[in-house]
């Protein structure tokens, strides 16, 4: 009998896909499903930027780049980074990866092992509690809460670190929530942050705030960039999910390593997709701002529409594409919830619970699809509660 190793036994996984799979598969059955489980923009790449990756191939760009990504690229990565966040980035340290899930892998297998802590958001991304986990290292959740916009507690957090936490990973705009961290929140986590603690700070939504909102960098704290690893990509801002696009500044002393983590695990990205992601972030902005206008405007109608369902509430979804409603109010627990919308609404919604335990009694809604469908998918939940 084949015996798997006791740290992948500990890998968790993401259940958006599985979600996905199950509302495929009824709608292969003939039903109607409406998806509002997954979270990627319901875009099409821009033209330009699908353009240049074609131009890249015919142009016999079909081989290996150096593994932290073509110069050029970095480079402007750098650039873009500066202009958005007006901090100085070296493009020597900047490692582009394919997408933004292998930051988090490698932040975490530099820092975890047995008798290490790592802290992460809960609810949140579920694969930073996963790969915790599979590095033997103790999960330390942070709890975000309702009544605080979601938004993380710097005193709460700073409360937990002891000597034994390594590393810190904060997500705002955060996935599955919406809930954006105030810049004091932020001001003072870096202040209270001890020297032997790295901070990974997922800034995957960065381009994706409403109601007016900036986005806070940890870019903009020059005091911690010896132990900041700024992790963000394409796959969201620019609708480039399917490319496997990311990228992440790392400290100068752990830039090394990362190198060797990448030369190890996938030896580069892709070239082609390497310079469709240039030409995303060389070229013009409007598709962003088109995009980032729409989800803005289905926010502002799912929010409306959720709080006007009985039993649910749903807090100001402040960044990414995302609403968390409150549905303690229907009755139901986040997994009766995703199962009675889906298989009875027709609606697919990922339970809270598939962020971390801190997101029982939330379901989360991703408003990554037409108003249309939005609209429809509301009247179904209604009609089901
Ligand atoms: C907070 C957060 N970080 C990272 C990612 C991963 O992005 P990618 O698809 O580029 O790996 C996601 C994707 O949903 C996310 O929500």
């Amino acid at each position: 009998m084949l015996r798997l190793t006791q740290a992948v036994e500990r890998l968790g996984t993401e259940s958006a896909f599985q979600v996905l799979a199950r509302a495929q598969a009824l709608a292969a059955q003939g039903q109607d499903i409406i998806n509002l489980g997954i979270g990627q923009p319901d875009f099409r790449t821009p033209d330009h930027i699908v353009e240049a990756g074609i131009k890249a191939l015919r142009d016999g760009h079909h081989g290996y780049t150096p593994a932290n990504g073509l110069p050029v690229l970095r480079e402007a990565v750098a650039a873009d980074l500066e202009k958005r966040h007006g901090a100085a980035v070296d493009p020597d340290c900047v490692v582009v990866v394919p997408g933004g899930k292998p930051t988090m892998f490698f932040a975490v297998l530099m820092f975890g092992e047995p008798g290490a802590e790592i802290m992460y958001p809960n609810p949140g991304f579920p694969i930073y509690e996963s790969v915790i986990k599979y590095s033997g290292a103790t999960p330390v959740p942070i709890a975000l809460e309702e009544e605080k916009g979601f938004a993380f507690d710097a005193d709460t957090v700073l409360g937990q670190i002891t000597d034994k936490t390594r590393l810190i990973i904060i997500n705002s705009p955060a996935n599955p929530t919406g809930g954006v961290t105030p810049k004091a929140e932020i001001d003072k986590l870096v202040a209270g942050l001890p020297d032997h603690v790295a901070i990974l700070s997922d800034e995957i939504y960065s381009e994706m705030l409403y109601g007016g909102r900036e986005h806070v960098s940890l870019l903009q704290y020059p005091e911690i960039r010896d132990r900041l690893i700024l992790l963000d990509g394409w796959s969201k801002t620019y609708a480039m999910t399917g490319w496997r696009m990311g990228y992440a500044v790392w400290p100068e002393a752990l830039v090394e390593t990362v190198q060797r983590l990448c030369i190890n695990d996938h030896s580069c990205v892709n070239a082609s997709a390497q310079y469709a992601g240039l030409a995303a972030l060389q070229g013009p902005k409007e598709p962003v701002l088109e995009m980032v206008a729409e989800f803005d405007t289905r926010r502002k109608f799912i929010v409306d529409a959720l709080n006007d369902l009985p039993g649910m509430r749903c807090a100001d979804a402040a960044g990414a594409f995302y609403a968390f409603p409150n549905i303690e109010g229907t009755g139901l627990s986040a997994a009766e919830a995703q199962d009675l919308f889906l298989t009875k609404a027709g609606v697919a919604t990922i339970a809270g619970t598939s962020f971390g335990a801190w997101g029982e009694g939330f379901v989360r809604l991703s408003y990554a699809n037409s108003l249309e469908n939005i609209e429809r998918a509301i009247d179904r939940i209604r009609g089901v509660l």
